[in-house]
């Protein structure tokens, strides 16, 4: 091997070395990147519960307002668990390599007529809150993204939960009526209810 050859030789196995020396130095994405359309879904999914979150809320004021002290601290809490339900989704977006939103914030309404009434728009919310995680998930299952779709089970079931509490809260209103003992007593057992979070 003459010199020049040599030369040629070094050169190559330094020049391999370097490639390896630059694929192991490169970043590493070790997220594994959420499909575009389940991502947008997700961030859909955050305004919705951001958008409950502010609805309870709003609920709950109206609530305080009125002297319904034990129905006040219960939707505030639920307004609370809401906004949990929103963080939730934006850590599971965010650590899957997508970006959680910010959403638009819309405004709820700021008065109500009856306590029956809030109830009635709290189960009203809820179906559709639970029609959009149903959307959600068979989105998933279409895409074949079943780590999101096994994520999501965790809002099915909470969606089953919320819903039943929301029909047992109306089945109680109804057997109250107009009476006002009743309702006192109901507010009382409201404000003993612990928050899930
Ligand atoms: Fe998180 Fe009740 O929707």
């Amino acid at each position: 091997m003459n010199v020049k050859s040599m030369t040629t030789n070094i050169a190559a196995s330094v020049n391999a070395f370097a490639a390896i020396v630059l694929l192991f130095a490169a970043p590493i994405n070790f997220n594994i990147m959420l499909n575009k359309k389940i991502e947008s879904a997700l961030n859909e999914q955050i305004a919705l519960e951001h958008e409950s979150s502010q609805y309870y809320l709003s609920m709950a004021s109206w609530a305080e307002v009125k002297g319904y002290h034990g129905i006040t601290k219960f939707l505030y809490l639920q307004s609370d668990e809401e906004r949990a339900h929103m963080l939730k989704l934006f850590h599971y977006i965010n650590e899957r390599g997508g970006h959680a939103l910010v959403p638009d914030a819309k405004i709820p309404p700021k008065s109500f007529q009856t306590i029956q009434e809030i109830f009635e728009q709290v189960l009203k919310h809820e179906i559709k809150v639970s029609g959009e995680i149903n959307e959600l998930v068979d989105m998933c299952q279409k895409e074949k993204d079943y780590t999101t779709n096994n994520f999501l089970q965790w809002y099915v079931a909470e969606q089953i939960d919320e819903e039943r509490t929301a029909r047992n809260i109306l089945d109680k209103l109804a057997l109250i009526g107009s009476d006002k003992g009743g309702l006192y007593l109901f507010d009382n057992e409201l404000g003993a209810m612990p928050g899930k979070k």
